[in-house]
């Protein structure tokens, strides 16, 4: 009778503690769901820590990855600056070898530079704009297409919606205000039609002054990461420093079409050294050349 008890009493024993076990993890799980759901716990998610559109202070975090060769140009990758404007900057877009190749292409054909006139749609010298510069055709040799063929890429715009690559020097104290680059007249969509996106390309670092400076970005334009350095102009809006070989692409169009208030930008003024830079102006067409 007693070996028989014990062995009934036995397995009950067992079966209600792995019960008790079991309710207690159910309980468990929907203590954990209730809590989820309350939102007091959350999973861990690393795409949910993504900064918000201008929030400029997270764009240094804001990186892509696009280092390939070993073609002189060093490491390279795409920051994300602003997206309204959408403006982006390519690190070591252009070798050094290709910066003084352009410099030294241009130099000897540097004129005074003009804006266009928005009533006649013709140049016009200008004081908002006191650099000097030229133009270098679309295509004009092997090292120009190689340039053109990686503008193309970066930008997803094709090579034949680009106008000739300008190039530009500024001397101390020498600027361009600020301006729009799509056209506000008829005559000068003629061609290509709209403006839609630029690409400016630092051939030289510059000292002192020389940002690229968008004063109608949105955000918090004194949170990035290199504020301290900027000029009193470059602080007046959201800017990029020059850097030999940095490409910074903008968008003078939202992506609905529509022209962008917010790529309103200028050169800020030179205040020591030297700012030669490069600019590629994309339609929305074919731009014939
Ligand atoms: C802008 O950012 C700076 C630097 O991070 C900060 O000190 C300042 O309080 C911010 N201003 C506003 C209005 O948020």
């Amino acid at each position: 009778m007693v070996v028989k008890g014990r062995h009934s009493r036995g397995p009950s024993r067992k079966s209600s503690s792995s019960t008790l076990i079991f309710a207690l993890l159910i309980m468990f799980s929907f203590l954990i769901l209730i809590l989820l759901a309350l939102g007091i716990l959350s999973i861990p998610n690393n795409s949910g820590d993504s900064p918000k559109p201008n929030d400029l202070s997270s764009i240094v975090h804001n990186t892509l990855d696009r280092s390939d060769g070993h073609d002189g140009r060093g490491d390279q990758w795409v920051e994300v600056i602003s997206w309204e404007p959408r403006a982006f900057v390519y690190h070591n877009f252009l070798s050094k070898d290709e910066c003084e190749y352009l410099i030294n292409l241009a130099k000897p054909h540097m004129q005074k530079s003009t804006v266009v006139d928005s009533a006649t749609g013709k140049s016009k010298d200008s004081r908002v704009r006191t650099s000097s510069g030229t133009f270098l055709a679309r295509g004009r040799d092997k090292i120009i297409q190689k340039i053109e063929k990686r503008l193309a890429d970066f930008t997803f715009i094709p090579v034949d919606h680009g106008e000739g690559l300008q190039i530009l020097h500024y001397e101390v104290g020498q600027k361009y205000e600020s301006h729009y680059d799509y056209f506000l007249d008829e005559f000068n969509t003629q061609n290509g039609g709209q403006r839609i996106a630029t690409v400016l390309m630092y051939l030289s670092d510059v000292e002192e002054g020389g940002e690229t400076v968008f004063p109608a970005a949105k955000g918090n334009f004194s949170s990035v990461p290199w504020w301290n350095e900027l000029s009193e102009c470059g602080k007046g809006g959201l800017s990029v420093k020059p850097k030999m070989g940095d490409a910074l692409l903008f968008w003078s169009m939202k992506p609905d079409g529509t022209q962008d208030p917010s790529s309103l930008h200028g050169g800020c003024p030179v205040i020591k050294g030297n700012k030669w830079s490069s600019t590629k102006w994309m339609r929305v067409n074919e731009y014939k050349a």
